[in-house]
């Protein structure tokens, strides 16, 4: 009797010490992976930020319902950069820091210049959700993009208005001089415009914290163009719009990749209706991947998803996938942070994605290869405050 009640508790105590032993080992096993989200939460960049952080949101969700990375979770750890150099500097420095196994991030090219080599010299993968200047992927082995380079996506928006208006002749091109993208983006422009013969008139300079253009737009007014092509960021390319609009232009609108998102409706309000903007992503594109993120996204949003958060769905889906990869010829609790950032680095770039973009490969250098664009005009209501993007190409 007392050597079974011995063994009895002799019994539960090595049931007891398997389990909390098993348990250790089962939450060690399933420590979320994480991955770096470095965007702007505050400040004017937020406009499109703010579209990226909900993106990111909701591919941690899908993939995690969907068992993460062969059922160990991800989680995303996010750190707002703000609008300017030193905040995504700041991120990248705490994102590093944290050991997380790669970056997404940050909004602007102006940012990625000063961040991404941070990210290159610590050997952190960074995948680029919306950076489409010229010489991204170019700063390092590290760096590769998901948003597709202004020089493969602004020539359809040209393309787009001359269809509406084959009459245009004359064309007049705002840019904003203080920001990496919108100098590389009007380059594009001004090229396109050239080469289809079109006359280009004296190009007009301004900061993305203007607020006033009167004096931009009464130098080539009176030069009467049939088309006005913007390539800043929301906030001042929405003043800008509303601006040209007030003061009585009447042809058509080209926005740029920054003015590229519903948060310019009350910005320009109803003077935003007409803009031209071409687009690296459709709600339309009729693919299974495709079809869940938008039921996702307007479960949780309400109307269609924009292409800032289709590109950071994108990136983080190509963390899961690589990391997948990755995992099943090398366990990743078989390295250490350092082999884990470098070797997911090489599966990024080998891998093939089918996303919400279309199907996604990228170059040696890191640059995105995709096949599908389009344009969408803005359409707003006639209460001057709710809009949305119709596709037109
Ligand atoms: N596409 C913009 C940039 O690259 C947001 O900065």
């Amino acid at each position: 009797m007392r050597f079974s009640r011995k063994f009895f508790l002799l019994v539960l105590v090595l049931t007891l010490a398997a389990l909390v032993g098993l348990q250790l080992t089962t939450a060690q096993d399933q420590a979320p992976i994480q991955i770096g989200v470095a965007v702007a939460q505050t400040s004017n960049v937020a406009l499109l930020g703010q579209e990226q952080v909900i993106g990111a949101q909701i591919a941690e969700a899908f993939f995690n319902e969907r068992g993460g990375v062969n059922g160990r979770p991800i989680q995303l750890v996010l750190q707002d950069t703000a609008g300017d150099e030193a905040g995504a500097i700041n991120a990248f420095q705490t994102l590093i820091s944290a050991n997380v196994v790669g970056i997404l991030g940050p909004t602007l090219s102006q940012q990625a210049f000063s961040a991404d080599p941070l990210a290159e010299q610590a050997g952190v993968p960074v995948l680029a959700p919306s950076n489409t200047a010229k010489g991204i992927p170019e700063i390092g082995e590290f760096i590769a993009r998901v948003s597709a380079p202004v020089a493969v996506v602004a020539p359809n928006a040209v393309a787009a208005a001359l269809d509406i208006n084959p009459d245009i002749k004359t064309v007049a091109v705002f840019y904003a001089q203080n920001d990496a993208f919108a100098t590389s983006e009007t380059g594009t422009f001004q090229e396109t415009v050239t080469a289809r013969g079109l006359t280009l008139l004296p190009v007009q300079t301004f900061q993305t914290t203007d607020t006033d253009f009167s004096a931009q737009i009464t130098n080539v007014l009176p030069s009467n163009p049939e088309l006005v092509i913007i390539s800043g960021l929301a906030a001042d390319g929405g003043n800008l719009v509303k601006q040209l609009r007030e003061l009585g232009y009447t042809g058509l609108i080209i926005g740029g990749n920054g003015l590229n998102t519903s948060n310019v409706f009350p910005v320009c309000q109803a003077l935003c209706d007409g803009i031209i903007i071409a687009q690296a992503y459709s709600y339309q594109a009729d693919t299974e991947i495709n079809r869940a993120f938008v039921e996702a996204y307007t479960a949780g949003q309400g109307k269609n998803p924009p292409q800032f958060s289709a590109q950071a769905f994108a990136g983080i889906q190509v963390f899961v996938e690589a990391l997948t990869r990755l995992d099943n010829v090398i366990p990743l609790e078989t390295l250490d942070v350092a082999q884990t950032r470098a070797l997911l680095n090489a599966f990024i770039l080998t891998g093939r994605y089918d996303t919400p973009l279309g199907t996604l490969t990228f170059t040696r250098d890191g640059e995105i290869i995709q096949a599908q664009f389009y344009v969408a005009q803005i359409d707003m209501a006639d209460d001057g405050q709710t809009g949305q993007f119709v596709f037109i190409r």
